[in-house]
């Protein structure tokens, strides 16, 4: 086991409240911090650093944990530049271009889909992601959502099955049928290759009712609950995540104020998706409304084809901050310990003691700049641990 010291550190935020100035975010200026290969081991002053194996001077920049990225659809085939172009130009967003994706996921060998994620994994984690949670979705027949489930396992442990994100074409005019085969052959199939399961629940994918059927199938399957809500209107989908006590109701751009307060008295995080307003020229919600119920916010990027082909965190930390009326160090927590909390982890997401040494060197003196200088590389090294 190698011992790193990092020193010179102009900002440390470590979202340890028990560190620094005991703030939320855990500040410390002039730092330094020792990790080894895998998890963090001291943190402290520049001048009382330790000696290690390794040293590494970041010449006054800041550090910040590594961003916990808890919605993405990695896997997918093709692209949608065109839908987007059609967007800007005025069409509205109705989900109907998921299946466009599905048969260009279908048509791609599983090669063309490794490489074609591993590109997109890569350029999140250039961004500064050392955690990502990767969904299935985009083939919805028993094989294949097998197939994107295997893909997706190859890069990162955060995997959920989302057979249900829309009926396919050939079970159009057999809704029934489909969530039958998702809660049947699918799920059974499924369910070993996955932790999580989610369910687009909103105006064009599945009703409340069929989300609850396919969520309390995959619970007795095993798998921890996430849920697409809220994301097209007020589809009742926060009421039935806090219903079955999911970890994460994820978009959330139209709630109600009983939604929030129902959210506020719950374990479950409102995970924040602003690529998708950006790229689908929506509304943003105010992320103030949901900080000032109380009700915890995580931001991720929903990396897809469709809504949010965004493969940048500082870009989301930015938006969330510019648009929605968050100030960075909030947007920076909810990318990082908000991200661990949607996916139930708290080894993640901070810079404790003992905390994986997942750790963020950002191109400036201050965590500030993530959403000061938007579109710039942001992130001068990333460290993931055992990596
Ligand atoms: O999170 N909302 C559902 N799923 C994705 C969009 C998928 C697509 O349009 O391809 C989302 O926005
Ligand atoms: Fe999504």
């Amino acid at each position: 086991m190698t011992t790193r010291v990092l020193t010179n550190i102009g900002e440390l935020t470590t979202n340890d409240p028990s560190l620094g100035d005991e703030s939320d975010l855990g500040r410390l200026y002039d730092a330094a911090m020792v990790i080894d290969d895998t998890h963090v081991l001291w943190i402290g002053q520049n001048g009382d650093a330790p000696a290690a194996d390794e040293r590494l001077d970041v010449d006054g920049a800041a550090v910040v944990p590594g961003f916990v990225d808890s919605h993405t659809h990695l896997v997918f085939g093709g692209e949608r530049s065109q839908e987007f172009e059609a967007r800007m130009a005025g069409t509205a967003y109705d989900g109907g271009g998921i299946r466009d994706t599905v048969a260009a996921t279908r048509g791609s060998s599983s090669n063309e889909l490794r490489a074609a994620t591993s590109r997109r994994a890569r350029a999140l984690q250039a961004s500064g992601v050392t955690t990502m949670e990767i969904k299935s979705g985009y083939e919805l027949t028993t094989g294949g959502e097998l197939r994107l489930l295997e893909i997706a396992n190859e890069f990162s442990d955060e995997v959920t099955f989302m057979g249900a994100h829309v009926v396919p074409d050939e079970f159009l005019h057999d809704r029934d049928g489909y969530v039958e085969l998702v809660v049947g052959d699918m799920l059974a199939h499924c369910a070993p290759h996955a932790r999580w399961a989610d369910v687009f629940c909103d105006e064009g994918a599945f009703n409340v009712d069929e989300a609850r059927t396919i969520l309390l199938a995959a619970s007795d399957a095993g798998l921890e609950l996430r849920l697409h809500a809220n994301q097209l209107g007020e589809s009742g989908g926060v009421e039935l995540g806090l219903e079955l006590g999911v970890a994460s109701v994820d978009h959330c751009t139209h709630v109600s104020d009983e939604d929030l307060e129902a959210l506020a008295s719950s374990s479950t995080v409102a995970t924040l998706l602003p690529g998708a307003e950006f790229c689908t020229r929506s509304p943003y919600p105010s992320a103030r409304r949901f900080l000032d119920a109380d009700v915890t916010i995580a931001l991720a990027t929903d990396c897809n084809p469709g809504t949010s082909y965004v493969t940048s965190m500082p870009f989301v930390i930015a938006l969330a901050v510019r648009e929605m009326g968050l100030s960075v160090d909030e947007a920076l927590w909810a990318a990082t310990r908000g991200g661990a909390a949607a996916l139930r982890r708290d080894d993640v997401g901070h810079l404790g003691i003992g905390a994986r040494a997942d750790v963020v060197i950002i191109d400036g003196p201050r965590a500030a700049h993530l959403a000061y200088r938007p579109g710039g590389v942001m992130v001068s090294q990333t460290i993931r641990a055992s990596r």
